[in-house]
């Protein structure tokens, strides 16, 4: 039986098992998940929340998966060069994904470090694979989270496609993780697993729920 036979956006994700008996099930499981989330929007892991701390807060945010390679253990975002997140970025690249979906009832958390990528050539293959919406909001005139007293004066009608290089201000985050924790919850008993490669081995066990 498959969990998501009454959802077509999630029939990608139709062969997840009903039960998870066997550690390495939920590493395929999650890996699946974050593979097919990085091309298919309708998922809700497409979509996760990436935290970052500045050694004195932490904060987080939704930010759009653009790629999931499991073998190098990547995961790969797009965002503003001028943006908060950058700043917390150069002073400690510790991050943490999260995401859960009540769909699969799977909730997925990552820990890694994150590699910054601007005006490089990571940053221009990624650029150039880009759709143009999406490099539009780059040429905001302004950095993101900046006061202002109207919005209306930074929508996209106002940016200045001729003067501003949006690509200066594209930059590409590369988030490694070194462990993936699994939560599967289920009335009979929920599964719980923790994924960890520190060692550069890969070591797992399950966890109390
Ligand atoms: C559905 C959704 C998708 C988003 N995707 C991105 C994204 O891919 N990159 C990004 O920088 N911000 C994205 N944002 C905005 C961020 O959540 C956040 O507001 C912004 O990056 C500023 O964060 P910061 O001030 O912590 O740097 C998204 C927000 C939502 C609601």
């Amino acid at each position: 039986m498959t969990q998501n036979k009454h959802n077509d956006k999630y029939s990608d994700l139709s062969h997840l098992p009903e039960e998870y008996l066997e550690l390495d099930q939920t590493l395929k499981a999650a890996f699946s998940i974050l593979e097919i989330a990085s091309k298919n929007r309708h998922t809700l892991f497409h979509t996760p929340t990436l935290s970052t701390f500045d050694g004195n807060r932490v904060s987080t945010r939704t930010m759009v998966l653009r790629e999931f390679d499991p073998d190098k253990r990547l995961i790969r975002f797009h965002t503003d060069f001028r943006s908060v997140k950058i700043e917390q970025l150069k002073k400690d690249s510790h991050a943490a994904i999260h995401g859960y979906d009540p769909n699969l009832k799977i909730q997925i958390r990552f820990d890694g470090k994150i590699n910054l990528h601007h005006n490089d050539e990571v940053t221009k293959g990624s650029w150039e694979l880009s759709k143009e919406m999406s490099k539009e909001c780059y040429f905001v005139g302004g950095p993101p989270g900046t006061r202002i007293n109207d919005p209306s004066g930074f929508d996209p009608s106002t940016f200045d496609f001729e003067s501003t290089n949006g690509f200066e201000n594209f930059c590409v985050l590369v988030f490694q993780f070194e462990s993936m924790e699994f939560l599967y919850l289920k009335k009979s008993g929920h599964r719980r697993a923790i994924h960890n490669w520190t060692t550069g081995e890969h070591q797992s066990s399950w966890l109390i729920p």
